[in-house]
């Protein structure tokens, strides 16, 4: 059993952002220990389906992809970040070629092989570039093989960071600075310390606070939560993004229907086959997605429907197994040919807009510790994403906090400390697991219920209170019994939602991905302000954080 370890930079996930990450330092010769909670790859970037959003079409520029960047954001995007971020978009794209990612290709009239890109709602060009409909499989798997080949990285597969270690809470010398992470080893069973100069979080976002999501079970805010606790500011949590198209099928756990679909010509419509995006944004189908997912909410709830169809069969089916083979295959499996009937498709939860607050280096409140990818807030998606700007913003600050890691870590600020060890001399084994699971099934419905596409106030106070009432159970459970890989993602998990439902009361306007019956217009009376909460700054409640 490991009773401690040492690492350089010890990175928590092992998503676009924590793989580019970590393949980027060992190429500049640093230590890394990447950690990942399941199989190295499993995660939301696993499944990305549309692509990458960069400028790298001719008839493209900067200024559009910024303008469609800032138009989705609905008046909340940082401009510094969204400059910086796509600006740097194209020299990314090329990184990852350079590692061996194959993106689509297709002839141009001069016979050349060009990359094929693809369009996506809100964007105002083909800018998405792809691996047919599976690019993150593509990225995951071409970094994956690098990262297990480099003598400099370590790969801690099965590994859950279970809280960060700030050393000001161990009275050390520098206070206020990461010192790293104490780990639960799931098959061993075991809890250690792993002490590091630099901590990255890259844990993902946190969809899976609600019952339907397009999301991987590992997407459980992690570390936002423990970033959180380590006395970290988030922020803009409110904007939970739902895709529009995940498909219906009761067999289909989170399976998404990718944007390009749309991007590539499909319609939205009802059951007897009218469309009705038109009637909602002159956009149609690819206006952006919080508007999308809003319009197909109305339908369903207006006529009392289970789902809306997608349909793209006045494609040629060759076009549609060529572009979307695994789309095509995977509804095949529950019997539905997308070549020749519509899809039946509902929005789920599928992107996490907020997160730890960082700058464009990915640095946070803590000395040491970075986050980026989904976990991060950089303020580039404002109050609503635009398609296929999460990957660019993984590979991009996956860069950035690269760089700045590598300017920092030769400083000799202050020695590695002997941790001391995970303490579980008054904790006994768990005696009713079922009491997690219950709680886990509990909060992702209510979280359906009453935190979703459109919200009240009161619904807000119930999710609010029955937040406050998983809180006690959890803590006690945490206390006194051993914990496993289930507890620690409940316990985050319903720490994030409990931030999610804290940042929609605050916010008392409709915009982007938040809409409030309350509060149905915009705030035009004032400059649009994020909704940043601060740890320990919330009277009796139970956002005060907790450091074990
Ligand atoms: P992830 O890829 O989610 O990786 C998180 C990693 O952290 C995992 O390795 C996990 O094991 C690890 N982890 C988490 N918690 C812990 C812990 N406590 N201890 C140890 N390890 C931990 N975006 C686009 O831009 N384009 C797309 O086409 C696109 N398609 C999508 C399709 C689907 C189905 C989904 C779900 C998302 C899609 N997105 C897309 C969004 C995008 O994929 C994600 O935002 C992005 O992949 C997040 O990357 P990440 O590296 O931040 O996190
Ligand atoms: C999709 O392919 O529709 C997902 C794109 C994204 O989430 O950016």
């Amino acid at each position: 059993m490991k009773s401690s370890y040492n690492a350089d930079v010890l990175v928590i996930g092992a998503g676009l952002a924590g793989l580019s990450l970590s393949l980027r330092l060992a190429q500049a010769g640093h230590q890394v220990t990447i950690l990942a909670k399941e199989k190295l790859t499993e995660g939301s970037s696993l499944y990305a389906q549309g692509g990458i959003a960069a400028v790298l079409g001719e008839h493209d520029s900067f200024d559009a992809h910024i303008r469609d960047t800032l138009d989705a954001g609905a008046g909340l995007c940082h401009t510094d970040a969204v400059d910086f971020i796509v600006r740097r978009g194209p020299d990314n794209v090329h990184w990852l070629i350079d590692q061996g990612v194959e993106f689509s290709r297709e002839n141009d009239a001069r016979g050349q092989r060009n990359f094929h890109l693809t369009r996506e709602g809100g964007h105002s060009h083909r800018r998405v570039i792809h691996a047919q409909d599976a690019t993150g499989r593509a990225v995951e798997n071409t970094l994956e093989s690098q990262v297990r080949d480099h003598a400099k990285i370590q790969v801690l597969e099965g590994h859950i960071a279970v809280d960060l270690i700030n050393a000001g809470k161990l009275r050390c010398e520098p206070p206020e600075r990461c010192l790293g992470a104490y780990v639960l080893d799931t098959r061993e069973n075991h809890v250690f310390p792993i002490a590091s100069r630099m901590t990255v979080l890259a844990t993902g976002g946190a969809s899976k606070s609600y019952l339907y999501t397009s999301n991987p079970d590992t997407s459980t805010g992690d570390g936002i939560a423990m970033a959180w606790r380590a006395g970290c500011r988030v922020s803009n949590l409110e904007f939970v993004q739902f895709h529009p198209t995940c498909l219906y099928h009761p067999h289909a756990k989170s399976f998404l229907i990718s944007e390009a679909v749309r991007g590539e010509g499909a319609r939205l419509v009802l059951p007897d086959g009218s469309s009705f995006m038109s009637q909602h944004d002159p956009r149609g189908e690819l206006a952006p997605r919080d508007i999308v997912a809003r319009a197909i909410d109305y339908e369903m709830k207006r006529h009392g429907y289970d789902c809306v169809y997608l349909d793209i069969t006045h494609k040629s089916p060759e076009f549609v197994k060529e572009h979307f083979p695994t789309i095509h295959k995977r509804c095949l499996s529950f019997g539905i040919d997308m070549t020749k009937q519509p899809i039946p498709v509902v929005p789920a939860a599928h992107y996490t807009c907020g997160g730890v607050m960082t700058d464009l280096c990915g640095r946070t409140d803590l000395q040491g510790l970075y986050t980026i990818g989904e976990s991060g807030f950089t303020g580039l998606h404002g109050a609503n994403r635009l398609a296929s700007n999460s990957l660019l913003e993984c590979l991009v600050l996956a860069e950035s906090a690269s760089r700045d890691i590598n300017d920092r870590i030769s400083a000799p600020v202050f020695e590695l400390t002997e941790l001391p060890a995970w303490d579980e001399s008054q904790v006994t084994d768990p005696d009713e697991q079922v009491v997690v699971s219950h709680n886990w099934e509990e909060l992702r419905r209510f979280m359906w219920d009453y935190v979703g596409i459109v919200r009240t106030t009161k619904r807000l106070r119930r999710a609010q209170r029955r937040i406050g009432l998983l809180q006690d159970e959890i803590r006690e459970y945490y206390v006194n019994f051993k914990i496993n890989d289930d507890l620690i993602e409940l316990r985050n998990l319903v720490m994030v939602s409990e931030l999610i439902v804290q940042s929609a009361l605050n916010r008392k306007e409709s915009r982007g991905l938040h809409f409030t019956l309350d509060f149905p217009a915009l705030d035009e009376s004032s400059h649009p302000q994020d909704t940043v909460l601060v740890p320990g700054n919330f009277v009796g409640s139970h956002l005060a954080p907790v450091w074990q």
